[in-house]
């Protein structure tokens, strides 16, 4: 296996942009990542030693499947990572592997995200492991790291109705801003296209470093800002992202980790996770950002399972 080509839409697409940093740091393959309507429609270069990975939860997303087609049209395997297993996708993949995380009924695509997060880790640890890349004790070591996610994740919920009153604090803002660095760029685009989805408030999101490149325009104080500071590399630099924008009069929602020093002098608000290896921080930061977007669309008034012009499966272009 030479190369890894990603291939996906809308939340499943967010999952495939925290999988290309664990299949090259974790497993050193190359990878590249493709939104599905733009990859059938270019001439991807793909040789034989490409693995087209396809990742959907439904396995019926119209651009997914045909970005499918394209790639075993040129003699590419494919292998798909679909929750619903009896599905198109499921069916034309030459392998598929079942995300097992139920069926998922709400629009906003939540534990089928986190289904894709763990599959797709998992999968990098074992490419690892194949390649030689890992010893048995160091992928033993990552599998440790995600059997600590059940308690860190139960951590999470029992901690809600502090998401909720910080909701409850920002729910009429009109616009929001979501920053990260390194594995937590995909979070913050998730947790923008969630908030988005249910709740219809206008958000973007940027990787941190970028923001100072034309973004900062927007701040003011009536646009909050969601900044994930986690304790880990992206730490210093993330806190003095956070302090250009408090300079310009930013308000500051930190999204951090239980061992992050002094965060409170940084920031408006503050959530907290446990702390969790650098790698599987995707699977914990995302999940205060979905109640905290659940929470804002309910007090909207919103339908949150079946949000406006939205289906749960897209099957047409
Ligand atoms: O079923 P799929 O994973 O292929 O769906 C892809 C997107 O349509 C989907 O993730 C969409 O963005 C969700 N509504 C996000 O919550």
């Amino acid at each position: 296996l030479g190369r890894i080509a990603l291939v996906a839409c809308g939340t499943s697409w967010h999952a495939a942009l925290v999988a290309k940093r664990w299949f090259e740091e974790i497993a050193g393959v190359p990878t590249e990542v493709d939104i599905a309507s733009e990859f059938r429609y270019r001439n991807p270069i793909m040789g034989g030693d490409t693995l087209c990975i396809v990742i959907s939860q439904s396995g019926e997303t119209a651009d997914t499947l045909e970005g499918l087609r394209r790639a075993r049209a040129s003699f590419v395997n494919a292998l798909g990572f679909v929750n619903v297993e009896d599905s198109t996708i499921g069916r034309e993949s030459d392998d598929a592997i079942p995300l097992l995380a139920g069926p998922e009924i709400g629009v906003a695509s939540t534990k089928a995200y986190l289904a894709q997060l763990t599959n797709l880790y998992l999968f990098a640890v074992q490419l690892a492991r194949a390649k030689h890349r890992l010893s048995e004790t160091d992928a033993a070591g990552c599998i440790q790291g995600l059997r600590a996610l059940p308690s860190a994740l139960a951590a999470c919920l029992e901690r809600r109705d502090l998401a909720f009153d910080i909701a409850q604090r920002y729910a009429s803002a009109s616009n929001f801003i979501f920053l990260g660095r390194g594995y937590n760029v995909p979070t913050a685009m998730e947790a923008a296209l969630k908030l988005k989805e249910i709740s219809y408030i206008h958000a973007t999101a940027y990787p941190a470093g970028e923001f100072k490149h034309g973004p900062i325009a927007l701040i003011d104080p009536q646009t909050p800002t969601v900044a994930l500071i986690p304790n880990d590399s992206t730490f210093s630099r993330m806190a003095s992202n956070i302090e250009e924008i408090r300079a310009r009069k930013g308000r500051i929602i930190a999204v951090t980790t239980d061992s992050a020093p002094n965060v409170e002098a940084l920031s408006d608000s503050i959530l907290r996770v446990p702390d969790i290896a650098e790698p599987l921080l995707p699977l914990l930061l995302i999940v205060p950002l979905q109640l905290f977007a659940y929470r804002i669309a309910v007090l909207r008034g919103c339908e949150v399972d079946m949000p406006r012009n939205l289906a749960k499966s897209v099957t047409v272009e």
